[in-house]
Order: C-alpha cells, then structure tokens, then sequence
C-alpha cells in the first residue's frame, strides 16, 4: 500500500489560553468533571484573530516546510463548520491571502470532525486533473463563535484551532480509506448560516456511543483491508473529542500502551482541525517519520466519519 504523499504539515492555535478552572467561574463546572469525563484541561479561543489568520498560518507554515511557494498550488481546501462568511468560502479567501494563483481549485468543505480526511481524499481525485501537482488541505475552526457559554454541556468541550498539510500528486497511490455518512440532526446541530444566534446543540451520549461504533468498526476495516494488525500500526490518530472515547477504542482492539495519540487536553476538540493540528505536533517532535504507519479516524456532526491508513 503506498498512501499519496503528505509532504509537510503546519498548525496555528490562537494564542489565548481558556482554563476548566475559568470556565468554571462562568458555568457551573470544575476541572475535575471536565478532566475526568473529557480529557480536556484547556483549550484556545479566538479573540483577536479570525478564522482566516489561522488558516493562512498554518497554510504558510505547511508550504514552507514542503519548499514550495504559493504559486504552485493547484488546489486549495479548507474543512471546516465555522467559516468566517457563508460566503466567500474560506478557500477563497485564502487563495487571496497566500497568493495562490486564480486557476487554483478553492472551495471548503463540511463534514464536520470527519472534514480533514474528505479534505485529504477530495484532494487527492482532484490533483489527477489539476493544473499543478499540490494541494493545501487545511483544516480550521472557530468554534468558539457557535458556542452558548451559558450551556455546561457543551462549551467546555470545545476549541479553535487550524492545521494544515500540502500533498503531492501521486497517480498509481493506493490507500486504504473508510466513509460514512447518517443524517442525524437530533445528535448533533448547529443552526444557521443566518440572523439567529448559533449555537452547538448535542446530545453527548448518543455521539459517544456513535463513536465508538464507527471508529472501532472504521479501524477494523482498515486493518483488514492493508491485512495487518493492530501492533502492526505506528501510531493511530483519532479526532480528539474525548480520551474516554480513544480509550475505549484502544482497549477494544487491545492496543499496546501509547499507540493511540491524545492531545485534547491542551485544546478540547477542534473539529476538522483536530487530526491535523495532531499530525503537526507528531511529526515536530520527531515521533512521526518517513515510513511509518499512521492510521487516522475522524468522526462527528452530520453524523459523519473517516478512517484512512497512511504510509507517512
Ligand atoms: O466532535 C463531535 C463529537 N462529539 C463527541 O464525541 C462527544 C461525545 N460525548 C461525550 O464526550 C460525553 O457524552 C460528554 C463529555 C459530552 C458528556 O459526558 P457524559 O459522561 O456522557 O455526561 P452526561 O452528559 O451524562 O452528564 C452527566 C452529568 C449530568 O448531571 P445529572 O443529570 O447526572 O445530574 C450533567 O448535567 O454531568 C452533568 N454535566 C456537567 N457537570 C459539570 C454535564 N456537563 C457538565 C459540566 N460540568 N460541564
């Protein structure tokens, strides 16, 4: 199996820091709850920048790493549920703020926490036909512009965020992916685009119990279609919602300790940004390189989900 190729990776968090402990002056909440149920100490919230600076930041950073210059895009997507407009698209936008060129391929799309890895598989059908041989895939939230700060069950669990990869053209790549999709509006919803304030609407343990079931199952199909197994992986990265969630998953399958990469308490779940700003952090600290077999799955609104095995 060889996956298309990720040359390089970026990520950009805004820079203010929200504790449990100050959230906890605001809802009736406490470090321990959230610690306990979520994984979640902190997370970063917009104040200053827009959705746009972070996408621009971590774009910027990825092409930087991969040596190319902005012109040589072909195309441009951006995951994401909180766009900064309904329109332009955030794609657009940022076709504008990097300089890519006009024939770029730019639009965003919305799969929620799944976004990323239909980012990365949209992409990869696309660059066979686009004028240049890379893609950006960026994804980026701002989820702290939908969320009720008045509702415990739900603004504690989230945060902003962006990460970004550049992948190359490869025609005769063979990877294994999952898909799905069931339109569920009762689990998750966020209203709008429109003049009503928005607002994330959850109902948290029938989203659990989702995903559980599909990442478990997404991950199973994965393994059996590279025919391999579990210890045979390097590194599994799922969308960071929840460690119990992960941890759940792991001992299912029965992981060896550690396989399973967790970063949510630093950020609380970032929806399409979450697997990317992940891959980030593993391949900056060196624990990510060339070779390896990273198996990634997102899952969330819609309901949605997307499972892929990469060879890094
Ligand atoms: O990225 C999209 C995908 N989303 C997810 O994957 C989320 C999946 N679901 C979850 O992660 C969990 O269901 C939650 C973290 C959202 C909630 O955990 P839970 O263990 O299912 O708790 P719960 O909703 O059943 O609430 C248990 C109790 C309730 O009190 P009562 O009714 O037992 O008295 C809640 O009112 O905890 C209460 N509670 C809180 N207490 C303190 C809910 N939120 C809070 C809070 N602080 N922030």
């Amino acid at each position: 199996m060889s996956a298309p190729k990720i040359l390089a990776t970026g990520r950009c968090l805004p820079s203010r820091v929200v504790t449990n402990e100050e959230l906890s002056r605001q809802v009736d909440t406490s470090d321990q709850w959230v610690f306990s149920r979520t994984g979640i100490h902190s997370r970063r919230f917009c104040t200053g920048e827009s959705g746009l600076d972070l996408a621009a930041g971590a774009a910027r950073q990825a092409l930087d790493r991969a040596g190319l210059k902005p012109e040589e895009v072909g195309v441009c997507l951006v995951a994401t549920f909180t766009p900064d407009y309904a329109s332009p698209s955030m794609a657009c936008l940022l076709q504008e703020r990097l300089g890519l060129k006009e024939d770029t391929l730019c639009f965003d799309l919305n799969a929620a926490c799944a976004g990323f890895l239909y980012g990365l598989k949209t992409a990869h059908a696309l660059l066979a036909e686009a004028a240049r041989p890379y893609a950006l895939v960026v994804g980026c939230e701002v989820i702290s512009r939908v969320l009720d700060m008045t509702d415990r069950n739900t603004c504690v669990l989230f945060g902003d965020g962006c990460g970004a990869a550049v992948m190359e053209r490869d025609e005769s790549a063979v990877w294994h992916t999952v898909f799905g999709s069931r339109g569920d509006p009762a689990s998750i919803m966020v209203e709008g685009p429109g003049p009503v304030p928005s607002a994330v609407h959850m109902d948290g343990k029938a989203v659990f119990r989702f995903a559980v079931e599909v990442v478990e199952a997404s991950i199973r199909q994965l393994l059996e279609a590279e025919g391999c197994s579990i210890d045979d992986l390097d590194l599994v990265v799922c969308h960071q919602a929840n460690a119990r969630i992960i941890d759940h998953v792991a001992r299912k399958l029965k992981a060896r300790e550690g396989l399973f990469y967790k970063n949510m308490a630093r950020y609380g779940n970032t929806s399409a940004a979450s697997i990317p700003i992940a891959l980030d952090e593993l391949v900056q600290e060196g624990s990510l390189s060339p070779g390896m077999r990273v198996l990634t799955v997102g899952f969330g609104g819609g309901l949605t989900w997307a499972g892929a095995l990469l060879r890094w």
